[in-house]
């Protein structure tokens, strides 16, 4: 049996929690994993007792797993007892700060020579003269701490108009031999849509990819609309640029009219520069590899955009800049990843492969997380209550389940009262009204001013009943559906 990188990743933590570390050395520990499996990580630290040291690109995770963040910046440490977003603010401070006291500096010594030029031959002033010689010489000088602004400049063409639709499948299935993937898979992306795709490893968001690309053969309907142009970022890099051509070459090869005199600037703003650009394929690091491939997107004006995992091997500068770039686009956008951080505020729809299926989230990565949580408590509440009429003798629960069930007796409870509430008001009404039509079915037996306040009564009460009627309905559906949630 093989063990997707999830797994591994969880059996590898158990056996060094096994050994109870005083300290947890972690290197990138989030690549490649699931959402589900980064969360997993991030509760297990949370219990975890001892230090943990980690090094991570990925923003979501530092921040709910650190309390702590150092910065080594030109051979010096920083020490910030804070997470990595509030560590950036203190940062930005912390350079400002820098470039007043340089500024500051700056205008000190150019006055300082100012005074030693202007009185360095007047006898009378020899002596503050000297002293300013000396202040100058021995001052230290203050330096700006280089935060390495090198960063990907993107800017994807504006995308062409495509058709209404962009991609529609019919019962699309796929197999490898005999292991089945997507199973009578139905959906549609229209244009403009931005949407990621999320789901475990292993669940078959890269094959989707692939079979959009077409890339890939399958089984059922798929179908790509009017005048839809695809831009590709594969996860799997190596099957993409061709080892042997060079940086430049690879560009080279695909750019077609103006913008091959531009070839040179694009590589640029990928921070390919200078002899970079005569780099083979095969000897680039991940992030160069990531970066390349990132960079062939911009040689033509896709309209639909799939990538797969883009931001695995970028660092978060590089990794913001690409989410500015896709937030701009135009075009239609398909997108795999792992990454909240990256994710929020750019989706607002979220496709979750599982069990060989899509569903579709409308919404923000968040909500979709959100909502994926409620469906595992659920999950899990099922099958405790199939384990517990199983078993005679059943385990007390934990405190957590403890304290949800409590809580959710409570919202039944309020629940419950709001619908009998209502149930008394409408009775005593319908009381009120029935008299009050007792005297109005024999008009002769009383004077008019009474018939006319009676009336008038009458028909207040009559539009409470209503009222209430409806409030009743609404209690007792918010009962029926919160009974059925949580059976
Ligand atoms: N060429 C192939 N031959 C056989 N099995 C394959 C092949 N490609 C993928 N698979 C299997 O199909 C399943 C889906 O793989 P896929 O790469 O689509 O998953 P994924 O959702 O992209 O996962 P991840 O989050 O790890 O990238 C996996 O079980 C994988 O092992
Ligand atoms: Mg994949």
């Amino acid at each position: 049996m093989e063990f997707s990188g999830g797994w591994r990743m969880r059996i590898e933590l158990a056996k060094i929690l096994l050994r109870n570390p005083d300290i947890i050395l972690l290197d990138e520990p989030t690549n490649h994993l699931d959402i589900e499996a980064i969360q997993w990580l991030e509760e297990f630290m949370e219990t975890y007792k001892g230090a943990v040291l980690l090094i991570s690109h990925d923003r979501a995770f530092l921040d709910n797993v650190t309390n702590r963040t150092l910065e080594i910046n030109a051979g010096k440490l920083y020490d910030y007892k804070v997470t990595y977003s509030k560590f950036k603010v203190l940062q930005e401070e912390r350079i400002q700060q820098q470039i007043a006291a340089y500024e500051n500096q700056q205008k000190a010594i150019n006055d300082t020579e100012k005074f030693i030029e202007r009185f360095r031959y007047k006898a009378t002033k020899a002596n503050q003269v000297q002293s300013r010689v000396k202040q100058l010489e021995k001052m230290e000088l203050i330096e700006i701490d280089d935060l390495d602004n090198a960063a990907m400049n993107i800017k994807f063409p504006p995308a062409p108009r495509s058709g209404d639709i962009v991609v529609e499948t019919k019962e699309l299935s796929k197999s490898y031999g005999n292991l089945n993937v997507l199973n009578e898979i139905d959906f549609v992306v229209e244009r403009g849509e931005k949407i990621a795709f999320v789901g475990r490893n292993g669940e078959g968001k890269t094959t989707l990819s692939r079979i959009i690309v077409q890339e890939l053969e399958y089984e059922g309907e798929l179908k790509i609309g009017h005048n839809v142009n695809i831009g590709y970022f594969a996860q799997n890099q190596d099957e993409l640029l061709d080892p042997n051509l060079t940086v430049f070459e690879t560009l080279d090869k695909v750019a077609v009219g103006d913008i091959r005199t531009k070839i040179r600037d694009i590589l640029g703003s990928f921070l390919f520069s200078g002899e970079d650009i005569y780099k083979k394929v095969k000897v680039l690091s991940g992030g160069e590899h990531s970066r390349l491939s990132l960079a062939k997107l911009l040689l033509e004006p896709y309209n639909l955009l799939v990538l797969d995992e883009p931001t695995n091997n970028l660092d978060m500068r590089s990794k913001d800049l690409l989410k500015q770039a896709l937030e701009k686009y135009t075009g239609t956008l398909i997108i795999v990843s792992h990454d909240r951080y990256f994710l929020d505020g750019l989706v607002d729809k979220v496709y979750e492969f599982r069990d060989k299926k899509i569903k579709q989230h409308v919404g923000g990565i968040y909500d979709f997380i959100r909502r994926r949580k409620i469906a595992d408590l659920k999950e899990i509440e099922a099958k405790n209550k199939v384990e517990k009429q199983t078993k005679t003798n059943t385990v007390s629960d934990n405190k957590q389940q403890y304290l949800e069930r409590k809580e959710r007796d409570r919202t039944r409870r309020s629940l419950e009262k709001k619908v009998s509430k209502h149930e008394q008001d409408i009775e005593q009404l319908e009381v009120e009204i029935s008299n009050l039509n007792k005297i109005l079915a024999e008009p002769d037996k009383h004077d008019s001013k009474k018939l006319e306040t009676t009336y008038s009564m009458f028909t207040k009460l009559n539009q409470k009943l209503e009222e209430s009627m409806s409030n009743w309905e609404e209690a007792q559906s918010n009962l029926d559906k919160f009974n059925q949630e949580n059976q």
